[in-house]
């Protein structure tokens, strides 16, 4: 462990070098697991996969496709139980199913699709020793949320006419969440997840005529025909020139209480409107709740709201009815990055400025509190539902794609990952600014935000580029001053999580060196800080999301495995994770240390 002792604690291990294996690549003297796959028993009922026999009815009892977002949770009165609560992203009908045909999907094949979107609560079992974790199928707090599961639209757009339609009068109940990203754990004990790509799901959007409407389905890159998935066959809601207002009850923030199986899961419209990444949540001083949020758009915004009221502490029903409100009122707002460095020194090569650093101030800029609009010719209800030309008309600051966004539980910094955008500075975009230093950037940076007197209700912020990512010898990249040969290349960050030592750990998606994407983790403060480390690599095609990094395990989603061009069920490219002549299948996997250390001691 000659490398390891050096190292910044908890990130004491040997780096996995870059590499294109078929397989979850882990440092010396660690282990690994497949928890859960897609197709895995959840409910009672659930027959044993077979994915020559998939249907619907067993979709909807087993562990759905594409896990994105991992949550780990106590459960309460069970010492060794933990609850897994999982997002699935979309689905990839190509690797689902062989045969399958794109132009004429059949109604069982969207059915399974529309059940193997959502999210899985399961129930999982720690061993007495290690940090391998056994799922307990058909326990008590197992769940499935799907496409079609009701939703309760809430919050100061809710009821809107815009949210109204033909099956919903009331533009307050919604059947399903989709394309649900990354997601945050509350204080309070609830799941945020965000619809982020809704826009592929509806149809026919190149019908509709009346120009304002035209323009806001375009901002939200809706404009085609058909949909890739063809669902609109088989429900007309998803036909924009059938049901006009379904696609804008899609991208908001969801909010579930996987304690409780039997209850409503909520769509938060205080929270806006947008392709939703996640969503993260630190306190005030006072209590009240600060939710950081990012718009997964090339060119997009960087959000928070902060609620009116103050989370209450406790178990009791009337306190979980306080807190199951607080995301309902409060402020939103968009940020506006300046840098401070000498004009005409952000040249997009990406080069350091010359007082040595990009940084500068920012300002959150007020776009609406509860019925009130804060942005000129929009009302309030019109600022939640489009809330991206609510950014557009206070001159937010166009960003590299904002992902995830994670407030570091020990110091309060807000650390925004910006997975990368090719075309900023390209055919009159907006060229490179401090905050989004390079054009054509293809690998990212990370952003470090500091709330004015560290308060997160503060309206002003500093910030600093932690992290410019790419490969070490690039002169572009910048890993918060840390010796650049003693660094893991780090391409496309997209997930954040901290460990108990306060760490960053970043997962990737779409790595632009070539390799495999991984998980890396960063001291962000002391002699180590910026020393970039790779934890782990995933299979081909994969990207690692997640991820929970807890004292005894790391949880990883590895997802879309063997998602490559030309793949399919009968062409795969991968044959991860239960080998050849199997199905390549979306899995959540967990690392621990073999000899019963912590990981990274
Ligand atoms: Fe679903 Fe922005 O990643
Ligand atoms: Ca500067
Ligand atoms: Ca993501
Ligand atoms: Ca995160």
């Amino acid at each position: 462990h000659s490398h390891g002792h050096g190292a910044a604690r908890g990130l004491r291990f040997e780096p996995v070098e870059p590499n294109t294996e078929d397989r979850v690549v882990v440092p010396e003297g660690y282990t690994q697991d497949v928890l859960v796959r897609w197709g895995d028993p959840v409910l009672a009922g659930a027959p044993v996969f077979d994915a020559d026999k998939q249907s619907a009815k067993a979709q909807a009892l087993q562990f759905g496709y594409n896990n994105d977002y991992v949550a780990l949770l106590d459960i309460p009165g069970d010492r060794h139980g933990k609850l897994l609560v999982a997002n699935h992203e979309y689905t990839s009908e190509e690797m689902m199913f062989s045969g399958y045909d794109s132009e004429n999907p059949s109604r069982e094949q969207v059915e399974i699709a529309w059940a193997a979107h959502g999210f899985t609560v399961l129930a999982t079992e720690e061993h007495r020793r290690g940090g391998k974790l056994t799922t307990v199928p058909r326990h008590r707090l197992n769940r499935r949320i799907t496409a079609t599961t009701p939703f309760e639209l809430t919050g100061p757009a809710a009821g809107a006419e815009l949210l109204r339609t033909s099956a919903d009068p009331e533009g307050r109940t919604v059947l399903g969440t989709l394309n649900n990203c990354a997601g945050g754990t509350t204080p309070w004990g609830t799941v945020l997840s965000g619809e982020e790509n809704f826009n592929q799901y509806f149809a026919h959007t190149d019908a509709v005529t009346d120009p304002a409407t035209k323009e806001r389905l375009a901002r939200y890159g809706l404009s085609g025909g058909a949909s890739e998935r063809k669902w609109e066959r088989y429900d007309e809601r998803f036909d924009v020139t059938k049901e006009p207002n379904e696609v804008n009850r899609f991208g908001w923030i969801v909010e579930i209480d996987p304690n409780d199986p039997e209850s409503t899961p909520r769509k938060r419209t205080a929270l806006g409107r947008f392709k939703h990444e996640g969503a993260n949540v630190r306190l005030t001083r006072d209590g009240r709740a600060v939710v950081y949020m990012g718009d997964d758009e090339r060119f997009d915004y960087l959000y928070k709201f902060i609620s009116k009221e103050r989370m209450r502490r406790g178990h009791g029903r009337w306190v979980r009815e306080h807190n199951a409100r607080l995301l309902d009122e409060g402020t939103l707002y968009v940020a506006k990055f300046s840098g401070d460095s000498p004009a005409g020194q952000i040249d997009g090569e990406g080069a350091l400025p010359s007082d040595g650093e990009f940084d500068g101030r920012g300002e959150w800029v007020k776009l609406a509190s509860g019925d009130r609009s804060h942005v000129e010719g929009m009302t309030a209800e019109e600022v939640y539902i489009f809330t991206r030309q609510a950014g557009d008309k206070v001159g937010a600051t166009k960003m590299d794609r904002p992902e995830d966004v994670e407030p570091s539980p020990r110091s309060g910094k807000v650390y925004v990952a910006l997975t990368n955008n090719t075309k900023r500075g390209t055919d009159g975009a907006a060229p490179a600014d401090e905050a989004n230093p390079r054009n054509q950037n293809k690998h990212g940076q990370v952003l470090e935000l500091t709330e004015h007197w560290n308060n997160p209700a503060s309206t002003r912020f500093g910030w600093r580029l932690f992290l410019v990512c790419g490969d070490p010898e690039d002169p572009a990249t910048y890993f918060a001053g840390f010796p650049k040969d003693k660094v893991s290349p780090i391409s496309c960050p997209d997930n954040l999580a901290f460990d108990a030592h306060g760490n960053l750990w970043i997962s990737t998606d779409g790595n632009a060196l070539g390799s495999n994407d991984g998980l890396f983790g960063v001291a962000v403060r002391g002699r180590r800080e910026g020393e970039v480390k790779q934890f782990l690599t995933v299979p081909k095609g994969a990207e690692v999301c997640g991820p929970v990094i807890d004292d005894e395990r790391v949880l990883i989603a590895v997802q879309h495995p063997g998602e490559i061009d030309g793949a399919s069920a009968d062409n795969p490219l991968s044959q991860w994770p239960d080998g050849p002549g199997k199905a390549v299948r979306p899995a959540v996997v967990t690392v621990w240390p073999k000899d019963g250390r912590r990981i990274g001691d």
